[in-house]
C-alpha cells in the first residue's frame, strides 16, 4: 500500500534480540522482563514498571490494583469519570470491577477529555477518574491532575496511544497514581504485543505484580508491602493473596523492547517532523478540523475531520482515499457510548450526550504515522482531501 496505516519499525537490533532469547532457550518472564521494566521506567522517571502481555492487560491490573489497596480502596458502585472517545478496553476494567462510569464528551479540537465537564461528572460517589491522551496528543493532565488531588481521586492514565508526549515538560504517562502503556505493533515503540504499568507507589506496583501473575507472592520484593513472607519455601513459592490472572509477558518482548526503547526519542523526533509536514498541509484549511497540539505531540498518528459545517459527503472523501490507496479507519473506538457493548454496562453520560465524540465518530478518521520520512504519502493525501472536499 501506498500509505500505510501502520509500518514495522524493527531493525537488526530486534532480530538480534529476539535470536538471543530463543537460543537461551529461557523463554518465559525473567530477567529481559526486569531489565526491560527498570529501562523503560528509567526513561519515565517513575519508580516501578510492570510489564504485562498488552495495554489492555495493563488497564485490567491497573484497575484490579485499586480495588486491593489498604487504604481508600475502589468498590463495587463506585463511580469513575472517562472521556467519550477511547479504545475498548480503556473502559471494560472498569465494567468488569463494577464501576459506574460517567462518560464526558470530548474537546473537538484536542479529540481529548473536555476538563471543563469534569466538575459536572462530580458527585459524592465519584472515585476516580481515566484519563486519555488520543493519538500522541496531550490531554490536559495537569488540569486532571489537581482536579483529582482536589478531590481525593485516584487518577488513571491510559498513555497506550501517547508514548513519548509531554505536557509541560513532564512526560504524559506519569500524571496518574497508576500509567499505562501498549507496545502493540503500530505504536510508537512494538514488543508485538506487550504493555506496562508505571507507579511511583509500591503498594500499588507490588499489587500489580501479583495481579499479573496469578495472584500468587513469587514476584513480590522481601520487604513487599501487601505480604510478609513466611519461613516454609515448599508453600511459599505456591502462595496465593489476590485474584489475579496470569497476563505476563514473554522475555522476547522484553528483549525486543529494550532495542526499541533505545530508538524512541530519534522515532519521535522523526514523527514530530512529519507532524510539521501534516500541520502545514491541512492546518488553518476550514474543510478539515485536525488535532490541535497541547503541549508536544508525539504523533502516533493523523486525525482528519471533516467539517460538519460544510456539509461533507464523508463515502465520497473515502473512496477517494481509498483509490489513492490511503490507508484510514476509524479515530481510536469512535464515540464509545455508540458501540452495543454498552447494554452491558453501568454508565450515565455527563449532559445526557457527547455531540463532539459524535462529530468524531461520523466524520473523523485517521491515517498512519511512522518512524521514517512520508512527506510523499502526506502530499499525496494532501492533494487527495483538496479535489474532493472542492
Ligand atoms: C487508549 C488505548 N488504551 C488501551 C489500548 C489497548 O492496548 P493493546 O492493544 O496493547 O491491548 C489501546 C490500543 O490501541 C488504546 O488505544
Amino acid at each position: 500500500m501506498f500509505y500505510e496505516l501502520a509500518a514495522p519499525s524493527w531493525g537488526e537490533e530486534e532480530i538480534a534480540a529476539a535470536k538471543r532469547v530463543i537460543d537461551s532457550t529461557f523463554t518465559t518472564m525473567g530477567a529481559e522482563v526486569k531489565a526491560f521494566e527498570a529501562e523503560f521506567a528509567a526513561y519515565f522517571g517513575a519508580k516501578h514498571g510492570i510489564m504485562v502481555n498488552s495495554g489492555s492487560s495493563a488497564n485490567l491490573i491497573a484497575t484490579a490494583a485499586l480495588f486491593y489497596k489498604k487504604e481508600r480502596p475502589l468498590q463495587r458502585g463506585d463511580e469513575v469519570i472517562v472521556p467519550a472517545l477511547s479504545w475498548a478496553t480503556t473502559y471494560h476494567p472498569l465494567q468488569q470491577y463494577g464501576l459506574r462510569l460517567k462518560f464526558t464528551d470530548i474537546d473537538l479540537q484536542t479529540l481529548n477529555m473536555a476538563p471543563s465537564l469534569l466538575e459536572k461528572a462530580l458527585t459524592p460517589k465519584t472515585r476516580a477518574i481515566v484519563a486519555v491522551s488520543i493519538l500522541g496528543n496531550p490531554a490536559a493532565m495537569d488540569v486532571i491532575r489537581a482536579f483529582a488531588d482536589k478531590h481525593g481521586l485516584y487518577l488513571i492514565e491510559d498513555n497506550c496511544e501517547s508514548m513519548d508526549a509531554e505536557l509541560n515538560g513532564k512526560k504524559c504517562g506519569t500524571f496518574g497514581d497508576l500509567n499505562t502503556f501498549s507496545f502493540f505493533f503500530s505504536h510508537h515503540i512494538s514488543t508485538m504485543e506487550g504493555g506496562i504499568v508505571l507507579t511511583d507507589d509500591d503498594e500499588l506496583a507490588d499489587l500489580c505484580r501479583s495481579m499479573r501473575a496469578h495472584g500468587w507472592t513469587r514476584d513480590l520484593p522481601p520487604d513487599s508491602s501487601i505480604y510478609s513472607r513466611k519461613s516454609n519455601d515448599h508453600y511459599e513459592a505456591y502462595r496465593f493473596i489476590l485474584p489475579g490472572y496470569n497476563v505476563r509477558p514473554l522475555e522476547i518482548e522484553a528483549a525486543i523492547g529494550r532495542e526499541q526503547l533505545k530508538k524512541l526519542p530519534g522515532f519521535t523526533a522523526i514523527r514530530r517532523k512529519n507532524l510539521q509536514l501534516f500541520q502545514q498541509l491541512l492546518g488553518g484549511d476550514e474543510r478539515f478540523i485536525i488535532q490541535k497540539e497541547n503541549g508536544k505531540s508525539s504523533a502516533f498518528s493523523f486525525t482528519v475531520i471533516l467539517n460538519p459545517a460544510r456539509n461533507p459527503d464523508r463515502n465520497k472523501v473515502f473512496k477517494a482515499l481509498g483509490e489513492a490507496d490511503i490507508g484510514f479507519r476509524i479515530i481510536t473506538g469512535g464515540n464509545f457510548l455508540r458501540h452495543d457493548v454498552l447494554k452491558h454496562y453501568d454508565y450515565e453520560v455527563v449532559n445526557g450526550g457527547a455531540p463532539n465524540a459524535d462529530i468524531a465518530h461520523d466524520y473523523g478518521f485517521f491515517v498512519g504515522n511512522h518512524p521514517f520520512d512520508i512527506e510523499p504519502q502526506l502530499r499525496r493525501l494532501h492533494d487527495v482531501l483538496d479535489h474532493v472536499c472542492r
